[in-house]
Formats: C-alpha cells, sequence, structure tokens
C-alpha cells in the first residue's frame, strides 16, 4: 500500500519521521513529500486509495493499523476535498506536498521543466515581456515589478551577470520560502534557469538562512540531480550566517561576497552593479517560483486572477495564535478577515481575535474593524501597512500592545546593522521611550529629576531642560512619534525606516495600551 508523508520541517517537528518509520516497519511503500500546508493536521497520512488520497491527521506512530483498516478517528476524506485546500489558487504551490521533492520524475510528471522548455524557445526579450504582462510583482515585500527588474539587467552590457535567489527568509511568521524550497526545489531551479536565459547570465546564487537546514539539503541535493536539465547555467547554494538583515538585498549580495552583511546605498541598484559590481538579477524565493507557471501557462493565466494591480496569487502564511495555521496560496483580494476567521478559524485559543500583524515584524497591526481590508500591496499601503511576505500573525485579546510596539523597537535595535543613525540610535532610544510609558501607564510618576533618570533623557535629548523633565505619558508618546518620523524618513534600508509601522499602528489602534489620554489625535502618516 502506498502512503504519502510530508518531510517537511515543520512535519517532522511534529513527529512524522517517526510516523514514516511505524508505517514502514508494516510494510507500507511510504514516500515522503512536501508539506500540503495545514499544520493543524499534522502529521498527515495520506493512503492512496483508487487513486485518491485519503488523508488521516494528526496520526501518531501507534495509529498504523487503524489507518490501515480506514477506522481511524482523525480519517479526513479526500484531502483534495478538505475546504482549505479546495479553496485555494495553487499556481507556485501546486506540487507543493504532492511529490516526492527531489524526484526528476515525479517534477516532470507534474508540468515541470515546461516553461523552461518554453522561455528556450523564445528569444529573452520576449520571455521578458510575458514576465511583465504577468504583472508579477516581487514577493518579498516591497513589490517592485518583477520584468522591470529583469529587463534593466537585460540592458544592461556585461559579461558577467548573476541571478541571486533571496531565500533569506526573516519574517516571523513566515515560512512560505522554506516550504517551496523543501517541498518543490526544482520548481525554484527552473524559475531561475528561466531567469537566466532572460538576462543572459551564466550563474546564480541561491542564499538561505542558516535556520533552514533541511531547505539546504534538499536544494543542494535538487541542484546536483538538475545540473545537466539547466545547463550551460550553474548555481549554488550559500548558507546565510543568521542575520535579519542579510535578507535586505545589497547587505544579502555583501555576504555572498564573503563580507560582513551591511547596506549597500542605492543607486547603484544591484540591476546595475550588483554581485561583484555586475547586473545581477536579485528576487525573492516565491517570485522566482512563480515564473514556470507564467511561462508554462502564459501570462493572461496568471494575470486573470487577483485585485487592482496585485496580479496573480500570494502564498500567504497563517500563524501566530491561529487554530489552521498554515500556508494559503489564493488570488489576492482576499480579505483580511476571511483570512484570519474563515482560513485561519480564529485563534488557537479560542478567545477574541484583537490584532493581527501583517508583514511580519515590521509590518503594522490591524484590530479586526479593519477586516474589511483587501488583501493587495496597495490597499495595505493606503492602510498605513505592508503585505510584506505575506505572513500573518494573529494575536488574541490578552495580547499588551504597549509590548508589542515595545518589542518591535527591541528587534530593530538586535538586527540593526549599525550603518545609519536613525536606526542604530533611534531603535535604542525608541526602547527607552516604551519602558517610560509602560511605566508611566503603571502609575509611576509624570516628571523626573535629570538625575534620577538613567536612560536617555537625562543625557542627550535633554540636555538643556529644566530640572524636571516630563516623563508623562502623553509627552512620552509625542517623542515616541517624533522619532517614529526620523527613523521612517531618515533610515537607510527598511529595517530601520519600516520598524515604525508595528509601533505607529499600535499607537493608534490600541491607544489605551499605552494609557495616553484619549484620543490620540495624530495619526500615522
Ligand atoms: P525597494 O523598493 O528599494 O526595491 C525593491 C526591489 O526593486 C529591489 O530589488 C530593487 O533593487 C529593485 N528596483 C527598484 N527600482 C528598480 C529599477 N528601476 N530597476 C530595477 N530594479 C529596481 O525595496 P527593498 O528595500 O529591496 O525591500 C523592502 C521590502 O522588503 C519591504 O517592503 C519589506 O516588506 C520587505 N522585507 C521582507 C523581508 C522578508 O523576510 N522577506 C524582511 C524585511 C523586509
Ligand atoms: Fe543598517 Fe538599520 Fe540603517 Fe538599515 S536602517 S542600513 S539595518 S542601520
Amino acid at each position: 500500500m502506498r502512503i504519502y508523508i510530508s518531510r517537511d520541517m515543520a512535519s517532522v517537528a511534529l513527529g512524522a519521521d517517526d510516523v514514516a518509520r511505524a508505517f514502514e516497519e508494516a510494510g507500507c511503500d511510504v514516500v515522503r513529500t512536501g508539506s500540503r500546508g495545514l499544520f493543524s493536521i499534522e502529521p498527515l497520512v495520506e493512503v492512496e486509495q483508487d487513486g485518491a488520497r485519503i488523508g488521516y491527521g494528526p496520526v501518531g506512530p501507534q495509529d498504523v493499523a487503524a489507518v490501515l483498516d480506514g477506522s481511524h478517528a482523525a480519517r479526513l476524506g479526500r484531502v483534495d476535498d478538505l475546504p482549505f485546500f479546495a479553496s485555494q489558487q495553487r499556481f507556485t504551490f501546486a506540487r507543493c506536498g504532492l511529490t516526492d521533492p527531489v524526484s526528476l520524475d515525479d517534477y516532470q510528471a507534474h508540468g515541470g521543466w515546461k516553461g523552461l522548455e518554453r522561455a528556450r524557445s523564445l528569444p529573452s526579450a520576449e520571455v521578458v515581456e510575458i514576465v511583465t504582462a504577468s504583472g508579477l510583482r516581487g514577493r518579498g515585500g516591497a513589490g517592485f515589478p518583477t520584468g522591470i527588474k529583469w529587463k534593466t539587467v537585460l540592458d544592461a552590457r556585461s559579461a558577467d551577470k548573476f541571478i541571486v535567489c533571496n531565500a533569506d527568509e526573516g519574517d516571523s511568521g513566515t515560512f512560505a520560502d522554506r516550504m517551496l524550497m523543501e517541498g518543490d526545489p526544482y520548481c525554484l531551479i527552473e524559475g531561475m534557469a528561466i531567469a537566466a536565459h532572460a538576462v543572459g547570465a551564466g550563474h546564480g546564487y541561491i542564499y538561505v538562512r542558516s535556520e533552514y537546514p533541511f531547505a539546504i539539503r534538499t536544494m543542494r541535493a535538487a541542484i546536483e540531480a538538475s545540473a545537466h536539465l539547466v545547463a550551460p547555467f550553474t548555481l549554488e547554494v550559500r548558507e546565510g550566517a543568521g542575520a535579519y538583515v542579510c535578507g535586505e538585498e545589497t547587505a544579502l549580495l555583501d555576504s555572498i561576497e564573503g563580507k560582513r552583511g551591511q547596506v549597500r546605498a542605492k543607486p547603484p541598484l544591484p540591476a546595475l552593479q550588483g554581485l561583484f559590481g555586475k547586473p545581477t538579477v536579485i528576487n525573492n524565493v516565491l517570485s522566482l517560483a512563480a515564473v514556470p507557471f507564467i511561462l508554462a501557462e502564459g501570462a493572461e493565466a496568471y494575470a486573470s486572477v487577483g485585485f487592482g494591480r496585485s496580479r496573480g496569487t500570494m502564498p500567504v502564511q497563517l500563524a501566530g495564535n491561529v487554530r489552521h495555521g498554515g500556508l494559503y496560496e489564493v488570488g489576492f483580494g482576499i480579505t483580511l478577515g476571511e483570512l484570519v476567521n474563515d482560513v485561519g478559524g480564529g485563534t488557537a485559543s479560542g478567545r477574541a481575535v484583537r490584532a493581527v500583524q501583517v508583514g511580519g515584524p515590521l509590518g503594522a497591526y490591524f484590530p479586526p474593524s479593519m477586516f474589511h481590508l483587501p488583501f493587495d500591496y496597495e490597499s495595505f499601503a493606503q492602510a498605513g501597512g505592508l503585505i510584506g511576505h505575506a505572513g500573518i500573525t494573529v494575536f488574541d485579546d490578552s495580547v499588551d500592545m504597549a509590548h508589542m510596539a515595545r518589542f518591535a523597537l527591541k528587534f530593530c535595535a538586535a538586527e540593526s546593522c549599525g550603518k545609519c543613525t536613525p536606526c542604530r540610535i533611534g531603535s535604542t532610544r525608541g526602547v527607552e521611550i516604551m519602558d517610560h510609558i509602560i511605566a508611566a501607564r503603571g502609575g509611576a510618576p509624570a516628571s523626573r529629576t535629570r538625575q534620577e533618570d538613567t536612560g536617555y533623557l537625562g543625557k542627550a535629548l535633554y540636555s538643556r531642560a529644566p530640572d524636571r523633565i516630563d516623563v508623562s505619558v502623553d509627552a512620552q508618546v509625542g517623542l515616541l512619534r517624533d522619532l517614529s518620523d526620523v527613523m521612517k524618513h531618515g533610515s537607510l534600508c527598511a529595517l530601520g525606516g519600516f520598524t515604525p509601522y508595528p509601533v505607529l499602528s499600535a499607537l493608534d489602534y490600541f491607544p489605551e495600551d499605552f494609557g495616553a489620554s484619549s484620543p490620540v489625535t495624530e495619526a500615522a502618516e
């Protein structure tokens, strides 16, 4: 009997290896796949019956007999028919969870290499036009049109050009890059080979964070197995050293070059002077992995799905305090509320949802009153947020938003590369301000002498201030807004520049947690 069990890191963390071993010992033919992406049913065991896959999950090693005779209580029926999967539009993750990730036969049998074949039958410029017509935008977060980026590299004159894949997925609550690399590595390789043909590049790098050992192993095995199919294009994996800022494209390039990962000023754009000073396409995993579908099925098939200027699908990642956490690929335009309540099933704790953070640690917090927002780049930007890499982290009504604002600043202070002052100094000053706010809302005195203050208030900013300084919540909130403004407009990269998003959104939507005398009037820009 053929059984399918995921070998994805998340499934393994939930016990999939033990389950697979138990089925093998029972004499089953076990195929290890990528994950389907719904973690509440992992470890998921799929039994092949009459051409369909019948799911059971979650399952433990002790459940083998009950699964094999069909009596197990966690019988889910046909996995494809479960609402979580049936309602998705899987363009990028079509194979993930279905196939053996490193089997070339499986990849070919499920439509693999069709996109590359078509691309190689066309002149480079035509491939770039197809990608432009699809409306694909950078899935790393900034949403820059992929076709325009490729055209810049195509038009750049150089004997050497590179394709770099940003797989330094550092945003909290995101795992789509990892799942794709572990579950369908040839899809990424095919996308990179298409990019190489489109711009005239000979070599590529996949920069994977060191926290993803499974992805690194799988990608390396897949690169070796498919080398003859993508030749003369060659590629290799580079392991990141664990700094969040290396997800910023220029710091990432420095890191590949063997330097300490530090942000470079732009211009020059990497498209013109990137890796080793050569024209470089640098795209996120999801951008590159979307390309084989676009070439194989046509730009129109991709662009026909979506909302406004956000075309195609987005692999949304639901995490945090959510009942059905996982990966849900869907066309842009679904509302935030549908994602959190209908797809995610609300909180895992069963309490009311109070806030969701969209776009990783630098994304804004939104209350349920904003759940009407359609999931697309422009709507979120207009609402003072970003969709980023499409990570959604859910919090219930026990969350303290003042502490979440402090966390954002603390995170920035820890991860800052130190190159520019607003981020390097501002984040630390911000943590100090938040400490004052948290102390003051708890009833601490509203003013202190300069000598009493051990933080910056007595030292720098208020060096010419009167003896007693105002540490009331309102004064500190005003200071925090000023500081956010400086960080937003004065930072060199998104780390310092976007940290104000979670801070200001927490202040705007949850002023009661800061103890400010309401209403908080100044709106975030
Ligand atoms: P950006 O807006 O400066 O650039 C976007 C991309 O377009 C870059 O690759 C840039 O080189 C390219 N580009 C811009 N103009 C171009 C032109 N005329 N021709 C060719 N290429 C051009 O944004 P940045 O700083 O690269 O990224 C910021 C984003 O990163 C944020 O929106 C945030 O959501 C996201 N982010 C993602 C994280 C993750 O884990 N995936 C972590 C932190 C931030
Ligand atoms: Fe470095 Fe922060 Fe400045 Fe970015 S904003 S360049 S991470 S110091």
